[in-house]
This record gives structure tokens, sequence and C-alpha cells, in this order.
């Protein structure tokens, strides 16, 4: 209602935040490519909005003559069909709201529409910015036509992974059995207050760009892997139940455990698709390395990693534990500058190791491998930002 008035006047705004999130039971497949219907069901964990969000601004005029979209300050092409569908699917629930009749206090449905969006974080790092940019549009059209409705179902549409960013704290995508989708939703397993202790490590590898985009990857796998499909048809059903106890009870040791298992095996399954598709790299594997030799000498479970489609790692772990393997990582990847910047985020303590720690764990440095450590916790979902000052559109509605 706030933004029809606005309309009155000219430009009506609203601007929204969402979040990034990291799979634990990994999302990799569809059985329809386009409404991104998934083969399994997914959980992820919903990453604190201080360290890493997304915000966006979504504007409607009747003096606007086409639809626009400006992605971090550069005009990008509002054509996508991804974006489309958002567009399309948010403006068929505001138009089934309104019940068919012209309610001349709405905002116009045929109003062309701008839209500008940018991340808090560089894009160039490979942080998962789909899930948190669609997200974030969704919520942001949303707001702007007045919808409060389940959205997790219309982010669907712009990214498989951004439907699990509608949400905060520990978020279950079923992967629903209806061919139109209609029960293919993310739902809150708890909520980010649930598990206060948990903390979260993105450790930003230097490099390269991925290779394969998460969407071409995984049609190859489900076109040409065995493994992809016995995961989906057993492995995951089993996994995503025992994750969901680990979550219930605070259980790292079993939440750890499973995570890296599961985000082995779904590089395992890249490795058989054919042709092979590679994201995890020599750092990848030296962090991963490094990460079991840490828990071994602690005699359990302290630490857990976690990669999606690319190298960078997140590191799972309990709060008590952050300092020390933050020094641990700073030990085995000497940053290439005088370590200013090293360590982002949330505050890290300091640690000393002991020299049977450095012993057994410190084996093999590789200078400049890790460029920095985010150090960031579980977050709520998408917020809604009141203060006009922070839309990313003047009230020309332009950047
Ligand atoms: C490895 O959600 O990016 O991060 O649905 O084609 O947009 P599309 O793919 P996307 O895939 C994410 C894959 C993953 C695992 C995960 O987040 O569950």
């Amino acid at each position: 209602v706030a933004a029809a008035m606005a309309a009155e006047r000219g430009v009506a705004m609203a601007t929204c935040t969402a979040p990034v999130n990291i799979a634990v039971i990994k999302y990799w497949g569809k059985r329809d490519t386009d409404l991104i219907l998934p083969i399994n069901s997914s959980l992820s964990v919903t990453l604190h909005q201080d360290q890493l969000k997304t915000t966006t601004t979504a504007a409607a005029s009747r003096d606007f003559t086409e639809d626009r979209l400006w992605l971090n300050g550069k005009e990008a092409d509002v054509g996508h069909p991804r974006v489309q569908a958002c567009l399309r699917e948010v403006r068929r629930l505001a138009r089934k709201r309104r019940g068919g009749a012209e309610d001349t206090a709405a905002l116009s449905l045929s109003y062309k529409i701008h839209i500008a969006s940018e991340n808090n974080f560089p894009t160039a790092a490979g942080l998962a910015s789909s899930a948190a940019g669609y997200a974030c549009l969704v919520s942001a059209l949303a707001r702007l036509y007045g919808l409060e409705e389940e959205l997790s179902e219309v982010a669907r549409r712009g990214s498989g992974s951004a439907c699990r960013s509608m949400f905060g704290g520990f978020v279950q995508w079923q992967r629903g059995e209806r061919p139109d989708g209609t029960d293919s939703l993310a739902l809150q397993v708890a909520p980010e207050t649930h598990w206060p202790e948990l903390r979260v490590l993105v450790l930003v590898v230097s490099g390269e760009k991925k290779p394969v985009g998460s969407t071409a990857g995984m049609q190859t796998s489900v076109e040409t892997s065995p493994l992809l499909k016995h995961r989906a048809e057993v492995v995951v059903p089993e996994r995503l139940a025992q994750m969901m106890r680990h979550i219930r009870d605070r259980d790292f040791e079993g939440f750890g455990q499973l995570a890296m298992r599961d985000s082995n095996q779904f590089h395992a399954t890249c490795l058989d698709t054919f042709p092979p598709i590679f994201y995890l790299t020599d750092v990848s594997r030296h962090i991963i390395a490094l990460a079991h030799r840490y828990n071994t000498h602690h005699g359990h479970t302290k630490v857990a990693y976690t990669f999606d489609a690319g190298p960078n790692a997140v590191i799972f772990a309990l709060a008590d534990a952050v300092a020390e393997f933050v020094e641990v990582v700073r030990r085995s990847f000497p940053p290439a500058t005088n370590g200013d910047q090293f360590v982002r985020g949330l505050p890290v303590g300091s640690a000393a190791l002991s020299p049977e720690l450095v012993a057994a764990v410190v084996t093999e440095p590789v200078p400049g491998a890790v460029q920095y450590i985010l150090h960031t916790k579980p977050g709520p979902g998408p917020q809604l930002v009141d203060d006009p000052s922070q839309h990313l559109l003047g009230a020309d509605g332009l950047p």
C-alpha cells in the first residue's frame, strides 16, 4: 500500500536484502529444467547478511518506458529467461491476490519496472551470488506488489538454490512430487538462533573462475552419471533424515561428518559425469587434507568442510574452535602480502598452537593459496529495508 501511494506521485519502490546459503546436503540435478525441479531434496545453512548479502531495489512507474536491470551498477539483460520467470510469477500472484478485480489503490501490474541489485562481497570471489540474487529479486518485487505469501516457489524459478535463501537458519528444499512444481518448496527446519555456537569460515581460494556453471554441469551429470542417479534415489533420502536429526540435536560430530561426506559425494558425481567436471583444485584438496589432519589430531570432528561448484571451502566449526583453526590455516597458507585483511567478518581471537599440533597438522604450507578467510555464522532470511536513503535507485528510478 505504501508503495502504491508513492506511485501516485511517480515512482513506487521497495528494497530488500537477502542471504547466501551453503548446502550441507547438496542439490545437483534437475528433473525439469524449465520449472527447476530437482532430482533430490537438499538442506542448507543460511549465512549471516552482515557478512554476505545482496541488496535489491525494485521500482515501478507509469513513466518508465521499458523494464531495466542493473547489477552491481552495470546495466544487465532484463530479458534473461530466469529474471522474466520470476517477474511473471510475482505478477501472476499479485493478479490472483487481487481476484481479477481492478483495485485502483494497488500498483498497476502493467507499469514497467526498474531493478537494481548489488552484493556486499566481490562477485568474482565465486560466493554463490545467484541464490542471494534471485531470493532478493523476488523479495523486493513481492514487496513492491504487496504480496505476503510463500515465495520460495517463485525464487526457485530464478535458481534452484535461491529458494533456500528465502528463509534463515537451517532450510530444506523439498523436491516435491508434482509435475507442476507446486510442492517443490523450501521449508525452515530450524531458525538461526537454534545453534548459537555454530560458526562458518569461508576460505576464499586464489585463482581462476570455475570452468563449468552449475546449471550446465548438473544437466550433463543427470544425463551421464549413474552415481548421481543412485545418490538421488538412495543416498540423499537417508542422509536428509540423518542431517535433520543432527541439526535438531546440535550434534556437531554427526553434522560435520555428514556434511563432509555429502560434499565429497557431490564432487564424486562430478568426476562420474562424462566428460568429467572438476570444481575442486589442488588448494581445495589441501584444505580437505588439512581438515582431516586437524580432526585426527584432536580425536574428533572439530571442523567440517563443504565445497560447491568452485574451489572455495566453507568450513563449519563451533565457536571455541575458530581461533585455533584460523591460525592453522594462516600457518598452512601463509598470506602473500603482509597478512593485512587475511581474516574478515566476525572477530577472531588469537590462539597459540602447540608444537605437537603444528608438527601433526601444518605439514605442507602453500604460500598465498588462500586469499582470505571470511568469518560468519548462520543468519536470518530476507529483510525489508525501511530506510528510503538505502534505495539503490533514485527518485527518477535510475541508479
Ligand atoms: C553445488 O542453484 O546454482 O551449489 O538451479 O541451475 O540455478 P540452478 O543451479 P544452482 O546450483 C547449486 C548447486 C550447488 C549445491 C547446492 O547449493 O545445493
